[in-house]
């Protein structure tokens, strides 16, 4: 049985964490699994709660920027991303540091480790409870999409994990950016919660990585964030049999079911319902889930990108 607790019980998830067993928690993007990186045998169970392919990397959750010299190793644009967008959506890999403390297997054998300081309070006082530098990948079975309430997580995980810390719906709603500093030219692996915009800013132009070589993040893979349903993207109208998911005014008429994103076109807002709509609409009554285009520019990036995955399968 997974415990839900509320928010004034961090105590009680922080000496889970400490004992080694797995707590999902809010974070300004998404609930998280976590488990404590330093300690093989957690990150372990947090590959085995989620039915994850063990060649994919953990992002590693510190309450201070200043903790993470210690596990990696720090450059100019690394420090200086930090410095601008920490605490925040953005996820940086960098090379592991020689006696990094984190356990190989929240690396999946590479020498690079991903870390990211989380935006919100409740993440932030149980980072700092526990102690110690917590892995946790978003709190989903493998594939299927992240989950932005302590329901969606119930859902997931019930049974699998000790508890869940319940701290509301996310604010972002989708996840952090990750960003590939290990070369020379800073790869954008994920878009997420800060934009490439907001990134090109303080790096200059970021790169895509090369589609030809083995995926870099490895959990973007091409068929990702699957719902049941196919889906079906660039929607200008929709079938009897279709769920829709809208956006903007004018929505086409006729579905089965519609849900919006944003109603007045804010891709912010859209962000942060792309993940509870996909999983309301994804019932069997339905045939398919139609989406309305969404633009591509700031958080639009990110949803484009999410859902492209869930319509390939
Ligand atoms: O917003 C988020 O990032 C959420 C919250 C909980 O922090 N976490 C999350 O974790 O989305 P996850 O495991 O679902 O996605 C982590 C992504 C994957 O695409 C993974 O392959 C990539 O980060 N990643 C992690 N470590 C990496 C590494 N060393 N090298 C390259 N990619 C890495
Ligand atoms: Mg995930």
């Amino acid at each position: 049985m997974t415990i839900r607790l509320a928010a004034t019980a961090l105590d009680q998830a922080a000496a889970l964490l400490r004992a080694g067993e797995l707590v999902a928690f809010p974070t300004e993007t998404v609930y998280g699994l976590g488990g404590d990186a330093t300690s093989d045998e957690s990150v372990a169970a947090i590959f085995a709660a989620k039915g994850r392919p063990r060649f994919n990397p953990l992002i590693v959750h510190l309450s201070r920027a200043g903790q993470a010299e210690r596990l990696a190793q720090i450059d100019s644009r690394a420090a200086l991303l930090m410095q601008r967008f920490w605490p925040g959506p953005l996820t940086l890999v960098l090379r592991r540091a020689p006696r990094c403390p984190i356990s190989l297997l929240a690396s999946a054998g590479l020498d690079t480790l991903a870390l990211r300081v989380p935006a919100h309070p409740l993440a932030l006082e149980l980072l700092r409870a526990a102690d110690r530098p917590i892995a946790a990948p978003s709190a989903n079975r493998s594939g299927r999409v992240s989950p932005t309430t302590a329901d969606h997580v119930m859902a997931e995980l019930d049974g699998h994990i000790a508890a869940v810390l319940d701290g509301g719906p996310c604010r972002i709603g989708i996840e952090s950016t990750v960003v590939d500093l290990t070369g020379k030219t800073p790869l954008l692996l994920r878009p997420g919660g800060i934009t490439l915009e907001e990134l090109e800013r303080q790096l200059g132009p970021l790169a895509a990585p090369n589609p030809e070589e083995a995926p870099r993040a490895p959990g973007m893979l091409a068929s990702h964030y699957a719902p049941s349903l196919p889906v079906r993207l660039d929607a200008s109208s929709v079938g009897a049999n279709e769920a829709l998911i809208a956006f903007g005014p004018d929505a086409p008429k006729g579905a089965a079911e519609t849900l919006w994103l944003s109603k007045n076109g804010d891709v912010d807002e859209a962000a942060a319902h792309l993940f509870a709509v996909l999983r309301a609409l994804d019932r069997p009554e339905f045939t398919a889930i139609a989406v309305m285009p969404i633009p591509e520019h700031g958080l639009g990036r990110a949803i484009n990108d999410r859902l492209r995955r869930a319509a390939t399968r």
